[in-house]
């Protein structure tokens, strides 16, 4: 009757699998933070794709590490056709071809050595305008390695707008772009920073969003969807419940939500404890991000969750 009556029901094509790739490795290296997820090798990303797919995900997006000594100020890395990013983009649309919507993340801050997801200023700041040009740069090199989705979540004004034009300018106006629209500045990306090797300092305060503020996500929402962004998403997922469902209400385009690494690690850490049901835990966790409002869901359980929901369990 439970199951008959139940308002949300989550479904593998609900989710996609972020996965991260690390350059001039031969084996996968563990994240201490999150356990289970792994900076992959090039071959280790070529299975882990095959597996999302075969359990009935929709989507991976990917996050490249580049090597030691290849990160600078400029974030080169991130634009050049043989970094890491667009070799893993290339390997994975070669191993699944359409059967998995492979997406990338758009950003400067694995690429930097300062860290930040942009260039900065002669005085240490993020420089909006300047970043704006390298990401239109980053749009077409991950477009020409494959990516059928570009995911910008550096947070710049006008972003989306300027990864448009250089997507259409470039023959590649199929690409779509799954916007990180309201992307608050949390302590829950802490993990993350690990996972990505990231050489961050200080803080992303001046161009991520307040955690004690909820209007200004619409202004995200009205500015992105004005610029072309074609899916929205709202990130952290957990913690910022009620954003969701009001951009799910305001919004007609497609809506993602991503549990981020710091809510990820919680779940893992209390269910190594023994304190809570780990796996209940985690479809509870899932199923409210689902109920709030967001038809896709970027999980480091993924692949792990649609095994489960495709046995009807959820
Ligand atoms: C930026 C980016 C971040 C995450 C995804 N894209 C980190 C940040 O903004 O500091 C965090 C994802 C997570 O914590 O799981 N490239």
């Amino acid at each position: 009757m439970r199951r008959m009556v139940a308002e949300t029901r989550l479904h593998p094509a609900n989710l996609i699998l972020p996965a991260f790739v690390r350059e001039g490795i031969d084996a996968p290296v563990a994240v201490s933070a999150m356990p289970g997820v792994h900076q992959h090798t090039l071959d280790t990303l070529r299975k882990a794709a095959v597996e999302a797919v075969e359990a009935g995900v929709s989507g991976i997006m990917l996050f490249g590490v580049p090597e030691d000594g290849k990160k600078d100020a400029r974030g080169t890395a991130g634009t050049d056709p043989d970094g890491i990013l667009q070799v893993a983009l290339r390997a994975v649309r070669e191993e699944v071809g359409d059967d998995l919507i492979v997406m990338s993340d758009l950003c400067l801050d694995e690429f930097t050595d300062h860290g930040h997801c942009g260039v900065l200023t002669a005085d240490g700041r993020v420089d909006n305008d300047a970043t704006l040009e390298r990401y239109a740069e980053m749009a077409q090199v991950q477009a020409d390695a494959g990516a059928h989705v570009v995911g910008p979540s550096g947070m710049m004004d006008g972003q989306v707008g300027v990864i448009r034009d250089a997507l259409d300018q470039t023959g590649h106006e199929d690409v779509s772009i799954l916007a990180y629209t309201v992307k608050y500045s949390s302590a829950f990306y802490g993990p993350f920073r690990e996972a990505v090797g990231s050489s961050l300092t200080g803080d992303r305060k001046t161009y991520q969003q307040d955690p004690a503020n909820a209007r200004e996500s619409l202004r995200e929402l009205a500015l992105d969807l004005a610029e072309g962004a074609d899916m929205v998403m709202v990130k952290p997922a957990g913690p910022y419940l009620d954003i969701l469902a009001k951009v799910a209400e305001s919004t007609d385009v497609p809506v993602a939500a991503y549990q981020i690494s710091g809510e990820y690690a919680m779940i893992e850490a209390a269910a190594e404890k023994g304190w809570i049901d780990r796996d209940k835990a985690i479809l509870e966790s899932l199923t409210g991000i689902r109920r709030a409002g967001a038809q896709m869901i970027l999980t480091y359980w993924a692949t792990e969750a649609a095994r489960w929901l495709g046995r009807g369990r959820g």
